[in-house]
């Protein structure tokens, strides 16, 4: 089950140069740009190809500014990942595309998944902006330098 593309650009509103697509094999290199310029840890090359089928990319005039992976398995999706370039952040965009992805979520949706670092602030901040609440904590989940971080699982009920 995938993204309803045409529905998810439908929310894009007041920003008329900028729209959703899935990712294609050709989005790699753009793709892994974002990703390496994001991420202390991210994900290699052969990773974003093996997932390319879930991947969206947000364009501003048709150039790559961002992307998410979502994974959706009957009533559940499972936001793995997404990303803004550095150079768009902050303007909005992050929020407007995980807005959008959401609205085109499949029908059958009910619960919508995420899990974040404790330290990113900016994107726990935006995920409760969008209806998502914490619902778990993961003791010393991720790497972090020589250390360790918990993870907190957030989710958000769709089509209520
Ligand atoms: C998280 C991310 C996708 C947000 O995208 P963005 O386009 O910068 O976000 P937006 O401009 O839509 O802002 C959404 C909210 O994020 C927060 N935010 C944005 N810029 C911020 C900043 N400089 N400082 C603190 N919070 C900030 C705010 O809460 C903002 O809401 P507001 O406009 O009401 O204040 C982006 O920062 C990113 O790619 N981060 C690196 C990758 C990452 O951490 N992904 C999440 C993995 S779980």
């Amino acid at each position: 089950m995938a993204v309803n593309i045409a529905a998810a650009n439908q929310v894009l509103v007041g920003t008329k140069e900028h729209n959703i697509r899935r990712a294609t094999l050709d989005d790699l290199v753009s793709l892994s740009a974002i990703e390496n310029s994001t991420s202390a840890y991210p994900c290699s090359n052969q990773q974003l190809y093996d997932c390319i089928e879930n991947i969206y990319v947000l364009l501003g005039n048709s150039k790559p500014l961002g992307f998410a992976v979502i994974v959706t398995v009957e009533n559940q999706a499972e936001l793995h990942n997404i990303a803004i370039d550095p150079e768009q952040q902050g303007k909005g965009l992050g929020s407007q595309f995980l807005k959008a992805l959401v609205v085109g979520l499949p029908t059958t949706v009910e619960q919508f998944y995420l899990e974040v670092r404790v330290s990113n602030f900016r994107a726990i901040r935006l995920y409760q902006q969008l209806g998502f609440n914490k619902i778990a904590e993961r003791k010393d989940y991720y790497r972090n330098g020589l250390g360790r971080e918990d993870a907190i699982i957030m989710a958000k009920q769709c089509n209520q």
